[in-house]
């Protein structure tokens, strides 16, 4: 039986993918680089640096390290201006619920994101003081699919990797929840990624997985 979860954030607990998106988009006009959906999907779990490296294979020139990091902080100031957007109703009742009903089961809850805002996003949709524990961009030197953002949430929370589930959308945090002996269940995208243990078409179906911790598609 697992004694923790451990939640990425962007695309699992809240979605900040359009925000993302123009906050990139904007970058991206500015330096007459093509970007689109089909690049942003790419930037889900990434870095923010090792975001706007995948931005700069279409970009012709060279750039130096101080003009990326310049460009990076311009990304983010759009995009922190932009979450000032997100409230309370961002949170889903099914995900609150599902949350909630965990915790009431006896199982500690902690975020594993590799967002340098997720102190700040959390705040907005309502749940800056409710998890156990946050390990998130500022707490890693490697981000996924290195596992050290979620061995530093089970570390925090006491906790044994083998012990912790990690829910993630992303291809890269499920390797790197794989690579650090956790179990991963999968929502969104990242149910086409074999690594995973479970595949979830809706979040409440996490109880199923907790629950029978029987591994595999959870289906209702
Ligand atoms: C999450 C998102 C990524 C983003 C990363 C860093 O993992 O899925 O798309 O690049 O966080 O976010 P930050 O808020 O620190 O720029
Ligand atoms: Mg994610």
């Amino acid at each position: 039986k697992y004694q923790a979860v451990i939640f990425d954030l962007d695309g699992v607990i809240c979605s900040t993918d359009q925000y993302h998106y123009q906050a990139w988009k904007a970058v991206a006009d500015e330096l007459n680089i093509p970007f689109d959906e089909t690049v942003n999907h790419r930037l889900r779990g990434v870095s923010r640096m090792e975001s706007f490296e995948i931005i700069l294979e279409k970009y012709d020139a060279e750039m130096s390290r101080e003009e990326k990091v310049s460009w990076t902080e311009k990304k983010n100031t759009i995009y922190k201006e932009l979450l000032k957007n997100m409230r309370t109703a961002d949170l889903s009742e099914e995900v609150k619920t599902t949350l909630d009903t965990l915790r009431a089961q006896g199982l500690l809850l902690a975020i594993g994101s590799s967002s340098k805002n997720a102190g700040f996003i959390l705040k907005q949709i309502g749940l800056g003081d409710y998890f156990d524990a946050v390990s998130d961009g500022n707490n890693i030197t490697k981000s996924k699919p290195d596992p050290e953002v979620f061995l530093k949430a089970a570390k925090y929370l006491g906790k044994e990797p083998k012990d912790c589930l990690v829910v993630e959308d992303a291809k890269a945090g499920v390797q790197a929840a794989k690579a650090g002996g956790m179990d991963c269940a999968a929502v969104g995208e990242a149910v086409k990624c074999k690594l995973a243990d479970y595949q979830l078409s809706t979040f409440s179906q996490l109880l199923e997985a907790v629950k029978n911790s029987t591994k595999g598609a959870c289906t209702k």
